[in-house]
């Protein structure tokens, strides 16, 4: 195929990916995601809005100093601190753009931005020339480009190419096009802005209709050479159009004509990367990364695809890099066993990160037997993600009465700051609501749990339990919790605790000693 088939690969899962609620990514995680999304194939990392924080700012600075090949970008408003924010950001990346936006719907001009159409074309062409004077790779949207006046969108676009834009993106913001409208949009950009061949068009849509990777697709068929997504299509409300959907179609799909530099086969280790880290599940019914994607239910579906695969499959499960399952290790298996399987599945551990996989890999098979990769993976990112945490408290001890009666958790919690063990008991509605008013009442730090789901690793009912949480503390954060044991209240207080120590950590609470039980009393602090 020709260079003119080429679409971008614009990943933005950094940005507005992170701006699901409860996402929230640290510096090294966003870091590591970035790393794999460059072996991914993707052509530009949006990798953070400089402007809005100094965890963003440095973000994007270490993932442009660090992360090669593909083109790092910083997010701007049309104005001038956030521009230059975004370029002091992106110094030393070899290849940088900026990305600067303003509204140009009706709706948000008049009542979010209070400008008129001349105010905000005005705006959008001098922030382009001095975003210029930066770097040349200059990308501009116009917000809600799916709800603006084409007229005015063809004005400003063509302005904003005179000025020195390289690619301009459209937006459908709150996700409220159809597929033949969006490529319709696109084709009349094509068709009135004069210079639109000086410039790349690119897409950027969201999900709220469930139609963003259907508009993609549209208005890449319709001339778009540039589509703006996300792992596993997380991102602001219902998200965005998904990575692996679009690059897939177009994989399998080639009479559309078109191709990508994605390398497929780090997909499902790029969607386990970032759901693992951003801790949301993957729902197993998703297209392409789902844990449903591949399997063959019914007997006649079973029954044809033994018969010829192609009968009821349409890609190959190794095209995204889903191994098909070696023989499971079992107690029995040894450390050098395990560390090549997980070489295998991509984990390069040290000796010490072996050694807690190891233990945690022995006691799952004591219970287990089998232990599949699933079960590896799971483990190795329970315990990345215990050292990536700052721990203030960990789980000691956990008993629970339950049935008929009242449910009655007893925890004892290791305060790791002086080595005191802590307990309490708590009755509760069952032993989920029990274990945490336990914890509560140890660890005293106003929250609320507004998120709880359990997910089996694999099938059987000696399966690992990984449970997802997510707590929201009184000034609004929202800080997320996982973990994984084959016993399922174990993992519901460690995931529990996961959280609370992101609390702890990122809030600045202060511990003191709680006179009554020679447990803690936690203020917000300093
Ligand atoms: O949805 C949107 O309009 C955006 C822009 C900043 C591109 O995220
Ligand atoms: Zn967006």
């Amino acid at each position: 195929m020709e260079a003119k088939d080429k679409v971008f690969i614009f990943d933005t899962t950094l940005r507005d990916g992170e701006q699901s609620p409860g996402a929230t990514l640290n510096i090294q995680e966003k870091l590591e995601v970035a790393k794999q999304l460059a072996k991914l194939g993707v052509d530009i990392i949006e990798a953070g809005f400089p402007f809005s924080s100094p965890g963003d700012f440095e973000a994007v600075r270490l993932i442009g100093k660090e992360v090669e090949g593909p083109i790092i970008c910083g997010l701007a408003r049309a104005k001038k601190e956030d521009i230059e924010k975004a370029a002091s950001a992106l110094e030393s990346a070899k290849k940088r753009r900026i990305h600067t936006f303003i509204a140009t719907s009706d709706i948000h001009m008049e009542h979010k931005l209070k400008m008129s159409r001349d105010k905000v074309l005005k705006m959008a062409v001098e922030m382009v020339s001095y975003a210029k004077s930066f770097t040349d790779d200059i990308e501009f949207s116009p917000e809600d480009a799916g709800r603006s006046d084409p007229k005015f969108l063809f004005e400003i676009l063509q302005a904003v190419i005179e000025a020195g834009a390289t690619t301009v993106n459209i937006p459908d913001t709150v996700g409220y096009t159809v597929p033949s409208e969006f490529g319709n949009l696109i084709k009349l950009i094509k068709e009135n802005v004069p210079n639109i061949n000086q410039a790349i068009i690119s897409v950027h849509c969201h999900n709220d209709l469930g139609l963003a990777v259907a508009n993609s697709l549209s208005s890449i068929v319709n001339g778009a050479r540039q589509i703006e997504c996300t792992i596993n299509g997380i991102g602001e409300r219902a998200g965005n159009c998904s990575l692996e959907e679009i690059v897939m179609i177009l994989k399998t799909r080639p009479t559309l004509g078109l191709y990508t530099g994605i390398d497929t086969t780090q997909i499902y280790r790029t969607s386990r990367l970032v759901s693992t880290l951003t801790n949301m599940l993957v729902q197993p019914n998703k297209a392409i990364v789902g844990a449903n994607a591949f399997a063959h239910e019914s007997g006649i579906h079973q029954d044809g695809f033994l018969k010829f695969k192609k009968t009821y499959e349409i890609m190959n499960p190794e095209d995204i890099g889903l191994l098909t399952s070696k023989l499971p290790l079992g107690p029995r298996s040894g450390r050098h066993a395990l560390n090549e399987r997980l070489t295998e599945l991509g984990y390069h551990l040290t000796e010490e990160q072996l050694d807690k996989a190891f233990t945690r890999f022995k006691e799952i098979a004591d219970k287990k037997k089998q232990v599949v990769d699933r079960d590896l993976e799971s483990v190795v990112r329970d315990e990345q993600r215990m050292q990536e945490t700052t721990t203030h408290y960990e789980l000691e001890n956990l008993q629970i009465a339950c049935g008929t009666g009242l449910p009655t958790a007893s925890v004892c919690l290791r305060r790791t700051s002086d080595n005191a063990f802590l307990k309490d008991a708590a009755l509760g509605t069952g032993p989920v609501d029990a274990i945490y008013t336990a914890i509560n009442k140890i660890v005293q730090v106003p929250n609320e749990l507004i998120e709880f789901s359990v997910q089996s690793v694999t099938e059987g009912i000696d399966a690992l339990a990984e449970i997802t949480i997510r707590i929201r503390e009184k000034n609004g954060a929202v800080y997320s919790g996982h973990a994984a044991n084959t016993d399922i209240t174990m993992a519901c207080a460690k995931a529990y605790l996961n959280a609370l120590n992101k609390l702890i950590s990122e809030v600045g609470i202060q511990i003191k000693l709680y006179p009554q039980h020679g447990g803690l009393e936690a203020k917000r602090g300093v």
